[in-house]
């Protein structure tokens, strides 16, 4: 399914349906941050602000991005802090933020659905300041291969989300190109995933 009408609908639902991957992001998120502040954060694909919330504690001033509507608008009304801003961007696009401007971009369970991951991290690279931090967290690749996907329940359907497979490689190829430097790579296991392959890859790239 188309990924802007995926979340539209997916949003009345996406935080209180089961989702390992969701809550295992949560947490990986919260202990990668941990004990930091940042004066500057962008968040792209910020969703319903199940990380804008925490990401607004550890920053001065925090900018969220993202292209659906119905989950900026479950944001909004979860975070209403005066120094957090949300705004409707389509990150595919050039990012509507000043050069050097940026300490923390976040980046949660959003890349799959991009295509060229060249421009995130160019865009990446122009917006954050220099010492800056880029923090992805996306559902594992070796998730990816053995056909895991975003997806959520339509009644007794299950939908689809169109997405992309990026291989490790792939995150730091376009990281290396431009000048962005690989600080921090984990793999995480939900605690009901033994056996099994990791469910998230987490990377900290600096400039
Ligand atoms: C799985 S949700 C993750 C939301 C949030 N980061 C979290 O961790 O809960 C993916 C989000 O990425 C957004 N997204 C996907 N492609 C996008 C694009 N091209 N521009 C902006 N947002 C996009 C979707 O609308 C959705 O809210």
């Amino acid at each position: 399914m188309n990924i802007q009408d995926a979340y539209n609908e997916w949003s009345t639902i996406y935080d209180s349906n089961i989702n390992r991957t969701r809550d295992l992001d949560a947490e990986v998120t919260r202990r990668t941050l941990k004990g930091r502040h940042f004066s500057s954060i962008l968040e792209i694909g910020c969703g319903t602000g199940k990380n804008t919330e925490f990401l607004a504690e550890i920053g001065d001033a925090v900018l969220a991005f993202d292209f659906s509507e119905k989950m900026l608008a479950k944001a909004r009304q979860k975070v209403t802090a005066s120094h957090v801003r949300f705004a409707w961007a389509d990150i595919t696009q050039p990012w509507n933020c000043e050069s050097d401007s940026i300490d923390l971009i976040a980046c949660n369970l959003v890349l799959e659905h991009i295509e060229d991951l060249d421009h995130i991290f160019t865009q990446a690279e122009r917006t954050l300041r220099s010492g800056g931090w880029f923090l992805i967290n996306e559902l594992h690749p070796f998730k990816q291969y053995g056909g895991t996907k975003a997806r959520f329940e339509r009644g007794e359907n299950i939908i689809e989300v169109d997405v992309f497979i990026h291989h490790i490689s792939e995150f730091i190829h376009a990281a290396e190109k431009n000048g962005l430097k690989l600080l921090k790579l984990d793999e995480v296991w939900h605690e009901d995933d033994a056996g099994k392959p990791p469910r998230l890859i987490s990377f900290v790239f600096g400039k």
